[in-house]
């Protein structure tokens, strides 16, 4: 299509007409135009797009509200490992942190750039010539999700830089969070239409973010702070921390704007302390401070271990604790059956959230620390842990109510009324309803359906309550069998959600072996042991074929989690869901073990500090058919011994085992 010059050029001057007023409102909070005014311009580019297709490109504002939904999001491998922070909780360990460098370093007084620790979750940003191209969540850290067009929606997030200098190729990493006022006002929004409110604003802009439907991600009032960079090609940045930031800014990214460089240990308590105090005052949650060696060229020089730069440390706050008082003891029903008492609360504000119950654990715990209904309490929340019952304030003179046990005021089961029993060794009381217990039947069915088993998006614990209680569905069987009318039935489901949710049913068929043993919900069986019977037994018919015997033979697998699954599989019931969920086309990769591998079968300990990420030299060790265990003994092939190996080495040394080097092993991993 030929668009007229005339159209073209206006299409330019709203583009950067409305990228300032953007920058301005957004960045720097300094806005020039009102709302009404912005939207007039907004409106004006859409028409212009609508008669003119090719004008709409992907750096257009217009870009902004929200693309079309997708089924799934994709892959995005980083080029750079996405790494976490090491944390110090006292005043001590920070004073350690600056130690550790110092003496690495060999200086006497190091310089740190601080800033605020934001609660939201990390994403990366990559701008090809100044144009943001990809969006990406940091998944394990290795591999992410694609979130481009959700990111899009982030007016804080600049479509395209400004200024000169911008390299080619620039990854730019940073914090996506709520504000406390986005948080209240989505709540609030929540609450009117009946839905589920969040339970903080991480929570809720981790959701908000990992929509498939990008114009819901738009709705929501997220914000985005950079707070270092990727992987950059084709240009130069500055050779420090703050310089990087200061220069990002600069290309109209948006950096927090009280980075200071201080000196030393002292100065990072200084500033610790400082935002201590204010912590309060900000429109946004931070959880601790984050101090990193200012000069890039001595981060370098200290590298990193597994997961965490050594130069840099998140100095967090300390748990946060309240008083309250216990209205009353409710339990809940696991999907194990375990019976949790749970502390109904008077409701305080607790570290940034409304907390109106606190797990009690266990009949142990409720004696050991004697809760009664009508105590006041003391209830602790830290970070995204469930709030807890620390302990209970005396009040002298008054009379306290009598002291609470399960067994008494639960005989049966307070959802499907079958006994409850208690086993000697354990501390957990059980409901022994099995299957013919709702509460465990809903919790199979999230656990299934959650994100670290079958992934399926969409299927949320409300739903999954309703699915049970309309006995659409019974066992996770009957997921796959859901028909968009009979979703659709449902309350406060549209067709088009209905939709999704069977597409996003039909997608999850496609699994992975590991996957769909942890979506079973085994007992004992979490994602790991998961990963670990996976790979031993490649195939599912092996696995519910091996006895007792043959499970405790693996490698971390114990006798007792060896018995759990036995038992499960002997289930006649549960061998009727597998038939069923195998026959409704549910399928992995067989992967088996690489048989001509000159690493198969080989059993390797990994020991010191190595430069690559332990875990990922296992999983390609593992590829190929090596074993990695945790403890060197005569059936070790290879000990791999990074920087400051320990006990594990001289061990393989007494034993004669052969020892490589981090380059012979991935010398010997090339050849295979
Ligand atoms: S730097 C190489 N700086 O904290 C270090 N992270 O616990 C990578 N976070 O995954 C992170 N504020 O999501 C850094 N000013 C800040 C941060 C920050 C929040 C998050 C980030 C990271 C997590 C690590």
């Amino acid at each position: 299509m030929k668009v007229p010059a005339a159209a073209r050029n206006r299409a330019r001057e709203l583009h950067a007409q409305l990228h300032e007023h953007n920058y301005r409102y957004y960045v720097l909070d300094e806005p020039l135009i009102s709302d009404a005014e912005y939207d007039d311009l907004l409106r004006e580019l859409q028409d212009l797009e609508e008669t003119y297709p090719p004008l709409t490109t992907p750096d257009s504002p217009t870009q902004r509200v929200g693309a079309e939904p997708v089924k799934a999001f994709g892959e995005v491998r980083h080029a750079l490992r996405m790494l976490s922070l090491d944390n110090a909780f006292s005043d001590d360990e920070l004073a350690d942190f600056d130690r550790r460098v110092q003496a690495a370093l060999g200086r006497a007084q190091v310089d740190y750039a601080a800033e605020p620790k934001l609660d939201g979750l990390a994403v990366s940003l990559l701008y090809e010539s100044g144009v943001l191209v990809r969006a990406a969540t940091r998944g394990d850290g290795s591999t992410g999700e694609d979130v481009t067009q959700n990111v899009r929606t982030i007016a804080s997030v600049p479509l395209k830089l400004e200024g000169s200098g911008v390299p080619d190729s620039l990854e730019v990493r940073g914090e996506v969070y709520l504000s406390h006022a986005g948080f209240h006002e989505l709540n609030r929004q929540a609450g009117a239409q009946g839905q589920k409110l969040f339970v903080n604003p991480r929570n809720a802009a981790a959701g908000s973010l990992r929509q498939l439907d990008p114009a819901i991600t738009a709705r929501r009032p997220l914000e985005m702070y950079c707070y270092g960079v990727g992987k950059v090609t084709g240009g130069k940045l500055p050779g420090t921390h703050s310089g990087v930031m200061a220069q990002l800014a600069g290309w109209r990214l948006r950096v927090y704007d009280d980075i200071r460089v201080v000196h030393g240990y002292s100065g990072c308590r200084a500033y610790y302390r400082h935002y201590e105090k204010i912590r309060g005052d900000l429109p946004f949650e931070i959880d601790g401070v984050v101090f990193k060696v200012d000069r890039l060229d001595l981060q370098d020089e200290l590298g990193h271990v597994a997961r965490a730069p050594r130069w840099a440390i998140a100095r967090k706050f300390p748990a946060q604790e309240c008083e309250t008082r216990v209205l009353g003891i409710d339990v809940q029903v696991g999907r194990t059956g375990a019976l949790t008492p749970v502390a109904r609360l008077e409701p305080v504000f607790v570290g940034g959230v409304t907390v109106t119950n606190a797990t009690l654990h266990n009949q142990d715990e409720i004696d050991r620390k004697d809760v009664r209904v009508g105590d006041t309490v003391i209830v602790r929340r830290a970070g995204d842990v469930i709030p807890e019952v620390v302990r209970v304030v005396p009040k002298r003179g008054r009379r306290r109510g009598p002291a609470y046990n399960i067994l008494a005021t639960h005989p049966v089961c307070p959802v499907c009324g079958s006994h409850v029993h208690k086993a000697a060794d354990e501390a957990v009381v059980r409901c022994s309803g099995g299957l013919f217990c709702a509460a465990q039947r809903k919790q199979a069915i999230k656990h299934f359906a959650s994100r670290r088993a079958m992934d399926i998006e969409g299927l949320g614990d409300k739903l999954v309550e309703q699915l049970v209680d309309r006995e659409l569905v019974n066992d996770v069987g009957d997921l796959y069998t859901l028909s968009v009318d009979a979703v659709a039935g449902l309350e406060r489901m549209a067709e088009k959600s209905a939709a999704n949710l069977v597409a996003a049913i039909e997608a999850s068929r496609q699994t992975t072996l590991e996957r769909f043993i942890h979506a079973l919900g085994m007992r004992e069986v979490g994602e790991s042991t998961a990963q670990i019977l996976a790979r031993e037994f490649g195939d599912l018919a092996p696995l519910m074929a091996a006895d007792v015997e043959s499970l405790q033979a693996i490698h971390d697998i114990g006798p007792v989690v060896a018995q759990y699954i036995v038992d499960f599989f002997a289930e006649a019931h549960n061998r009727g869901v597998i038939d069923k969920l195998l026959g409704s086309g549910i399928r992995w990769p067989r992967t088996g073990r690489p048989a001509g591998s000159k690493l198969a079968g080989k059993t390797f300990v990994l020991t010191g500090t190595l430069s690559v990420p332990r875990n990922e030299l296992k999983a390609r060790l593992q590829a190929l058919g090596a074993k990695v265990t945790g403890s060197v003994s005569k059936n070790t092939d290879y000990v791999v011994a990074g920087d400051n190996p320990g006990s594990k080495y001289d061990r393989a040394v007494e034993l004669g085992i052969e020892i490589l080097d981090e380059a012979s092993c991935m010398a010997l991993l090339e050849k295979s």
